[in-house]
C-alpha cells in the first residue's frame, strides 16, 4: 500500500548545482527555477547561504532567490547553516528555511566546521529566530544511511539527531542517504528506528543513486508511510564534502515511479522533462534520469 499523494521536493537547483565545478550563470539557475515552477511542483529548494569559499557554486544565492519569477502556491526554501546565513537569507527575501546537520560527526566537522552538538546550538538560534518570523524551518539528517569517512552508521544515532532537530522546532525532517549507498534493508531499519522517536507524517526521504538503490529505497520508504519525497531533476547533484556521491535520484523517474503506482504528486512529468532538457544544454551533460533518456532525451 502508497500514500494517496506524495509531495515531491524539487533540490536540483540547490543540490543539484552546488557540486557544479564551472560556475552557472545566476540567469541560468532562475531560468531553471522559473520553469520548475510551472511543473506543479510544490517545493523547489531555491539555493544555499553558505559560506562562497566553502561552496563557490551558490555565491549568488541573493541574486538567485530576487531574481525568481515566484508562483504562489509554490515555497522556496534555501539552506541556511548558521544565524549568519539565516539573517542573509531573510534579507534576500527567503519565506522558509532548511538546516543541516548529520548523523556522522566526521562529516558534520567536514560539512559545515562542527560537531553534532555545536551545530544543534547553532540550529537552535536559527529556529529561534525563525520562529519569532513564523518562517518555517526544515531539517535534513545527512549520511543517514552511510558515511564517506566512517562507513557505517547505526540506526539510533540517525533517530537521535532526527528526534534532536524536530523536538527543537523543524517541521519536517529530510533523512539524506547522502553518498546512495543504502538499500531497502538500511532504509527499513533506520526507519524504522527513526518512526520510534519521530511522526511518520513528518519525514521525508533524500535518496542520492549512486549505487543505483534510490527507488527502491523510496518505494519501502512509502510502503513504511512516509509521503514527502526529494529529488533533482535530470538527477543533478552530488556533495562537494561527500566524495563519490553522484547525483540525486532523478524527479523525472522518481514521478514515473509513483505515477505508475497510482500515487498523486500533482507534477506534470512532461514539463519536467523539458526542464531537464534546459539545464542539461546549459551545462553541456548527459541526462542522469532514465526516464529522459527513455523518451529519446540526450
Ligand atoms: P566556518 O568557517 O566554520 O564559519 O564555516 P565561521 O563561523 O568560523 O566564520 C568564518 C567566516 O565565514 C567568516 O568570514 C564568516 O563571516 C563566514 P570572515 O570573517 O572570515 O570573512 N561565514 C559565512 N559566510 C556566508 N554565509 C554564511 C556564513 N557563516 C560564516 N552562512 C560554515 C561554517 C557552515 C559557514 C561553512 O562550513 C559552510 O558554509 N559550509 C557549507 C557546506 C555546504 O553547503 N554543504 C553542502 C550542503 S549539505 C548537503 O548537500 C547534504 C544534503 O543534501 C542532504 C544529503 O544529501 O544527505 C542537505
Ligand atoms: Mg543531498
Amino acid at each position: 500500500e502508497y500514500p494517496e499523494f506524495v509531495r515531491i521536493v524539487e533540490v536540483g537547483p540547490r543540490d543539484g548545482l552546488q557540486n557544479e565545478k564551472e560556475i552557472v550563470p545566476t540567469g541560468v539557475k532562475i531560468q531553471l527555477i522559473d520553469m520548475l515552477s510551472g511543473t506543479g511542483l510544490p517545493v523547489i529548494e531555491a539555493t544555499s547561504f553558505v559560506s562562497s569559499k566553502w561552496v563557490p557554486q551558490m555565491a549568488d544565492h541573493t541574486d538567485v532567490l530576487r531574481g525568481i519569477h515566484r508562483e504562489p502556491h509554490v515555497r522556496y526554501p534555501v539552506l541556511t547553516p548558521n544565524l549568519q546565513g539565516f539573517h542573509d537569507a531573510v534579507a534576500a527575501g527567503a519565506t522558509e528555511v532548511a538546516v543541516f546537520g548529520s548523523a556522522s560527526e566526521t562529516f558534520s566537522k567536514k560539512n559545515i566546521n562542527c560537531s553534532i552538538d555545536e551545530s544543534m546550538l547553532r540550529f537552535e538560534e536559527v529556529i529561534k529566530a525563525a520562529k519569532e518570523r513564523q518562517i518555517p524551518v526544515r531539517g535534513y539528517v545527512s549520511c543517514a544511511l552511510g558515511c564517506p569517512y566512517e562507513g557505517h552508521i547505526e540506526p539510533s544515532k540517525v533517530s537521535e539527531v532526527a528526534k534532536r532537530l524536530y523536538e527543537m522546532g523543524c517541521y519536517e525532517i529530510s533523512l539524506g542517504d547522502t553518498i546512495g549507498v543504502g538499500t531497502p534493508g538500511s532504509m527499513f531499519k533506520m526507519l524504522q528506528s527513526v518512526m520510534a522517536e519521530v511522526p511518520t507524517n513528518a519525514l521525508a526521504v533524500h535518496c542520492h543513486d549512486t549505487y543505483g538503490q534510490a527507488l527502491p529505497n523510496i518505494l519501502i520508504a512509502l510502503q513504511m508511510g512516509v509521503c514527502v519525497v526529494d529529488s533533482a531533476v535530470a538527477g543533478l547533484g552530488g556533495c562537494p564534502y561527500a566524495q563519490g556521491s553522484s547525483g540525486n535520484v532523478s524527479t523525472e523517474d522518481v514521478l514515473y515511479m509513483l505515477h505508475g503506482v497510482g500515487v498523486e504528486t500533482g507534477v506534470n512529468l512532461a514539463k519536467v522533462l523539458e526542464a531537464g532538457d534546459f539545464i542539461c544544454e546549459a551545462l553541456g551533460r548527459q541526462t542522469n534520469s532514465r526516464v529522459a533518456r527513455a523518451r529519446g532525451r540526450t
